[in-house]
C-alpha cells in the first residue's frame, strides 16, 4: 500500500453506532491500542465515543471527530489513514460524501453497505475517479456478503486445481443463524423500499440479477435467483430465498465478472433450509417476494416488518 506514512493504518469511522463498536472492540481486543496497528475511533459525537472506549476497553485509543455533513472533516480523516472503514448508515443517506473524500484523497475504504442502488450510483460516480488515483473502494465488506462472494472464489480456485475446471453450478444454504437486524440494518432496509416506491430505475436495479456487474456485461449463463419454495434433491429439504441472497448474488455477479476468471461460472443461488417438518415455515418464508411487493406498496406492512425485525 502507498500510503505507508500516513498517521493511522485504519479509521473505524461510525465507532459509537452497534456495528462500529464491535469492530473498534474487536480491533482492541486483538491489536490493543499501542501495538503496530495504529488505528483510531471516529465518530460525531466526542462524548459518545468517549463512553464506548471506555466501555470496550480500548485505553487511549485516538477519537477524532467527522460528520457526515461537514466534507472537510472527511477528508481530514481520509487524509490521516491508510484505510477508513466505515458503519456509517444508511449509506445512501450518510455515506456518498466519504466515499468521494477516499477517492481524491486516494485511501482505501470499507463498508457493510448492502443498500444495492447506492453502491451502483457509486460506482458510477466515483470509478474513474478511483482508478485515477488509486484508491480503493469495497463496498458490503460485511457478514452479510463475505461468505458467498469469497465462498465462491475459493471454491472455484479450488475447483480448478483439482479437476481443472471452475463447478457450473454452487449452491449456498443457509441452515441456521442466531441475531436479528441491528437498527442501521433496519434503517437502510426501509430507505431502500421507500426509495424503489418512488423511483421505477431503483426498483429495477433491485430487480435485476446483474445490475451491479460493469456495463456491457449484464447477461450470464445463470438465471434469476429462486423467488418461491423449491424442493431441493442434493440435501433432500424444502428451500425458500435467502433474505439476503438478492444482494448478495450480485455482488458474486460482479466479483465474477471483474475478475473475469470463471467462464461458466452461475453464482449462488441462496436459500434458507428448512427441514421437511417445517414446511409451513418455508412456505411463509418463501413468499417473502411477495410480502417485499407489500412492504414497496403499502407503508402499514413496512413498519409491521420492521418492528418484527427488531423484536428479539
Ligand atoms: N452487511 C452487513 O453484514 C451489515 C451488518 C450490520 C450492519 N450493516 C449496515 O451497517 C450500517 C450501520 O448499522 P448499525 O446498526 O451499526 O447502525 P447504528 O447503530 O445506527 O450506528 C450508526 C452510526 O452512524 C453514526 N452517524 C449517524 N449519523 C451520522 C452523521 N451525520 N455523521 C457521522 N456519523 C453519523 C452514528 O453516530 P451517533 O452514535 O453519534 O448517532 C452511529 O455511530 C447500516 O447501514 C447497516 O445496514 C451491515
Amino acid at each position: 500500500m502507498a500510503n505507508d506514512n500516513r498517521e493511522y493504518d485504519v479509521i473505524v469511522w461510525g465507532a459509537s453506532g452497534f456495528t462500529g463498536r464491535l469492530v473498534a472492540e474487536y480491533l482492541a481486543r486483538h491489536f490493543g491500542t499501542d501495538g503496530p496497528l495504529r488505528w483510531a475511533m471516529a465518530g460525531r459525537s466526542q462524548s459518545k465515543l468517549e463512553a464506548v472506549r471506555e466501555q470496550i476497553g480500548a485505553g487511549e485509543a485516538p477519537i477524532l471527530i467527522a460528520d457526515s455533513n461537514d466534507m472537510d472533516s472527511l477528508r481530514e480523516l481520509a487524509r490521516n489513514s491508510r484505510v477508513i472503514a466505515t458503519t456509517v448508515g444508511p449509506y445512501a443517506r450518510y455515506g456518498s460524501q466519504l466515499v468521494s473524500a477516499c477517492v481524491s484523497e486516494s485511501t482505501d475504504y470499507v463498508d457493510l453497505a448492502g443498500e444495492v442502488p447506492w453502491i451502483r450510483q457509486m460506482i458510477d460516480t466515483h470509478e474513474n475517479g478511483a482508478r485515477e488515483s488509486g484508491a480503493r473502494i469495497v463496498h458490503c465488506c460485511g457478514f452479510d456478503s463475505i461468505p458467498s462472494d469469497l465462498g465462491v472464489l475459493f471454491l472455484q480456485n479450488e475447483a480448478r486445481e483439482r479437476h481443472g475446471t471452475p463447478c457450473d453450478e454452487i449452491k449456498l444454504r443457509v441452515k441456521a443463524m442466531k441475531g436479528g437486524a441491528s437498527g442501521g440494518t433496519a434503517a437502510s432496509l426501509m430507505l431502500v423500499v421507500l426509495a424503489a416506491r418512488e423511483d421505477r430505475q431503483i426498483a429495477r436495479i433491485l430487480k435485476t440479477p446483474y445490475s451491479l456487474n460493469p456495463e456491457g456485461e449484464r447477461e450470464g449463463l445463470d438465471r434469476a435467483d429462486q423467488q418461491g419454495p423449491a424442493w431441493d434433491k442434493d440435501i433432500d429439504a424444502w428451500t425458500g430465498p435467502f433474505v439476503m441472497a438478492a444482494i448478495n448474488s450480485k455482488v458474486v455477479r460482479r466479483s465474477n465478472a471483474l475478475l473475469d476468471s470463471f467462464s461458466i461460472v452461475s453464482p449462488p443461488i441462496q436459500s434458507l433450509v428448512c427441514f421437511p417438518g417445517f414446511v409451513p415455515f418455508v412456505l411463509l418464508l418463501s413468499f417473502l417476494p411477495v410480502y417485499l411487493l407489500l412492504l414497496v406498496q403499502f407503508q402499514f406492512f413496512l413498519e409491521f416488518f420492521l418492528v418484527a425485525l427488531l423484536l428479539p
